[in-house]
């Protein structure tokens, strides 16, 4: 458990709480160091009826420890008492300078954990190639992880001081830009979302080629940003033969 609580000060580790979020750490090939539970008959159980394909290693990594010792490490009360340090992918080149036709998001400095591992949760399940964020918060964040139940490994996640010069083009989501249309975002593109608050700043829509809003019903200001990088995603992917 010492182990544990040195990796939260680590960033070259990501903390997993939670069976879901191993599980899919496990899948998209995440490196696992160590695995502890309070209940590991339980924790096998579960793994066996729910995530089959795995459940052979998660059982290999699990160490057992006492319910006091997992409840005094975890960041919330565990729904599947279990908890696993794995390590970060290594950065790799820049994501934006491969190819490719799918999109990647950019969260302009966004402020709720919540909602990056929900983007990156809903980023992971469209098929885009990456999620960037700016501002102060690790997108790694334990918070976060949980927010997005481990598919934090499925794609590029990674803090950048703001967006690169790419040839991709970019395409600010603003509930002040033009309706959207279906098949109206690019392959490839770069979508911009703003923050939580204030939305996306005047430099980023300035920079934007396009600016799209999601259409809707009037007397509703904006959708939640997570929301928002959902159905964006979804009506690229949609839109495609
Ligand atoms: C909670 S909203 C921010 C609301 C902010 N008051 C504004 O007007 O942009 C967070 C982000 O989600 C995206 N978003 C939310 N609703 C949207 C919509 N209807 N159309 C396009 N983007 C939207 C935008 O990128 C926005 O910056």
């Amino acid at each position: 458990m010492q182990r544990w609580r040195e990796a939260r000060r680590d960033p070259a580790f990501a903390l997993l709480e939670g069976l879901h979020p191993l599980k899919h750490a496990l899948r998209f090939g995440a490196s696992i160091e160590a695995a502890w539970t309070s209940e590991p008959g339980r924790i096998k159980a579960l793994a066996a009826k729910l995530a089959p394909d795995v459940a052979e290693g998660i059982g290999a990594l699990l160490r057992p420890v006492s319910t006091a010792a997992l409840a005094g490490i975890a960041s919330a009360p565990l729904r599947s008492p279990v908890v696993a340090l794995a390590r970060r992918p290594a950065p790799g080149p820049d994501p934006l300078a491969g190819e490719g036709r799918a999109p990647f998001v950019f969260l302009e400095a966004p402020t709720h954990l919540g909602n990056v591992g929900a983007a990156v949760r809903a980023a992971a399940a469209a098929g885009a190639g990456g999620l960037l964020t700016t501002g102060p918060h690790d997108p790694w964040h334990p918070a976060a992880l949980r927010g997005s139940a481990g598919l934090h490994f499925a794609l590029p996640v990674r803090r950048v001081a703001g967006p690169a010069d790419t040839a991709r083009p970019l395409v600010a989501f603003d509930p002040g830009g033009e309706p959207l249309r279906f098949g109206a975002i690019p392959d490839g593109a770069v979508l911009l979302f703003g923050t939580e608050r204030g939305g996306l700043s005047p430099l980023l829509k300035a920079r934007a080629g396009r600016r799209l809003a999601l259409p809707m019903r009037p007397g509703v200001s904006s959708l939640n940003l997570a929301t928002a990088v959902a159905v964006a995603l979804y009506a690229w992917r949609l839109g495609r033969p």
